[in-house]
């Protein structure tokens, strides 16, 4: 079966065409981020502009690379949610008018859901499985069995990437400050600036609010002392990135680590933007199985939101029943359980 991935949640549009479940024939995406960087973060106008834009353009190439004709498509799965509602909706049109007129099966997929099934492309799917959805917007644990989804854990406030961002702002860095926290991280030193564990009433849940004011605090601090306008001392950045971040961490892996144990389950699966950052990935991949855990990551380009994992996630969903008609639409805040 050949399956059409259609992915506008963000700033990304994407095409994907995938031969079965496991043969990703092409995977295109145009990114929209040169366009929102002067602003700092992502504009939802610009964003969904893009994407009425490109779509057309992205889905030619993507069946261009794939040496598939439009009409040879068999199933179609679009993003459903959650994302910008502007992008959301060019997508899903775009998807149920080519589902209409080539009079095939359409799924709505949900995007976090797809962000750990990029996981299995290519590969056996455990049976049961822990989750860990790190990204701009969300931050999950999850717990998988028989395709029902648990939450064990999530963010009461900020979403890990989101901090990174905030963070990075601060900083004086570019939009999306993730990836550059991250490579100043490797030069600074972890152990410069203390940051209080946050303490929450539900055992998995998570909080990044608060090293965010407790960074700015330091940023104010540092400012206070210099004159106006003058830029961060570059090793006050590398610390602050290096100490904020091997506390993130540390707090992700502990609680996925004991959520894993808690349930039994012998496989941890991540996913989503922030499941790209080396330290996040070298350090659960070590400490998970030092506990008997088999750790999972999605591959480089798979990491990023694309349109391979959506077919991917579509493709399981529709084995397992799932159809939607002309009445699908976007949906913002759509959740995971
Ligand atoms: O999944 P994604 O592409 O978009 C959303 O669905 O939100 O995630 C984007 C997030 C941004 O916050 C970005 O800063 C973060 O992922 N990110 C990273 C890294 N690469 C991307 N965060 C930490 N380390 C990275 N290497
Ligand atoms: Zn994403």
């Amino acid at each position: 079966m050949l399956t059409l991935g259609i992915e506008t949640s963000c700033d990304e549009t994407s095409c994907a065409v995938l031969r079965g479940r496991d043969e990703i024939l092409s995977n295109i995406v145009s990114s929209s981020l040169f366009r929102h960087k002067p602003f700092g973060g992502v504009v939802p106008e610009i964003a969904s502009r893009h994407a009425l834009e490109q779509i057309d353009t992205v889905l030619n190439e993507a069946l261009e690379q794939a040496r598939v004709k439009l009409a040879e498509i068999e199933l179609i799965a679009v993003t459903e949610g959650p994302g910008l509602i502007g992008s959301l909706l060019v997508g899903v049109s775009f998807a149920k008018t080519l589902s209409y007129r080539l009079e095939i099966p359409l799924v709505g997929v949900n995007h976090l859901e797809a962000h750990l099934s990029a996981n299995f492309i290519g590969k056996a799917a455990p049976e049961k499985f822990t989750g860990l959805l790190v990204s701009g917007g969300h931050t999950l644990i999850t717990y998988h069995e028989a395709g029902r989804v648990t939450i064990l854990g999530e963010t009461v406030d900020d979403a890990v990437g989101e901090a990174y961002d905030k963070i990075a702002k601060m900083l004086g860095l570019e939009y999306p400050g993730g990836p550059l926290i991250d490579k100043l991280a490797a030069q600074g030193d972890p152990r410069a600036f203390r940051f209080t564990r946050p303490k929450q009433d539900r055992r998995f849940d998570f909080s990044f609010s608060g090293v965010k004011t407790a960074v700015l605090q330091e940023v104010q601090r540092i400012k206070a002392g210099a004159p106006a306008g003058a830029p961060l001392p570059e090793k006050f950045v590398r610390d602050i990135a290096a100490s904020f971040q091997d506390a993130a961490v540390s707090w992700l892996i502990e609680k996925t680590l004991d959520a894993a144990d808690s349930k039994g389950t012998g496989d941890i699966v991540a996913g989503g933007g922030v499941s790209a950052n080396s330290a996040l990935r070298r350090r659960l991949t070590e400490e998970g199985s030092a506990r008997g855990f088999k750790v999972w990551f999605p591959a480089g380009a798979l990491t990023v939101d694309n349109a391979a994992m959506i077919a991917r996630r579509g493709i399981e969903l529709y084995e397992n029943g799932r159809r939607d008609g002309l009445a699908l639409t976007g949906i913002p805040n759509l959740k995971m359980a």
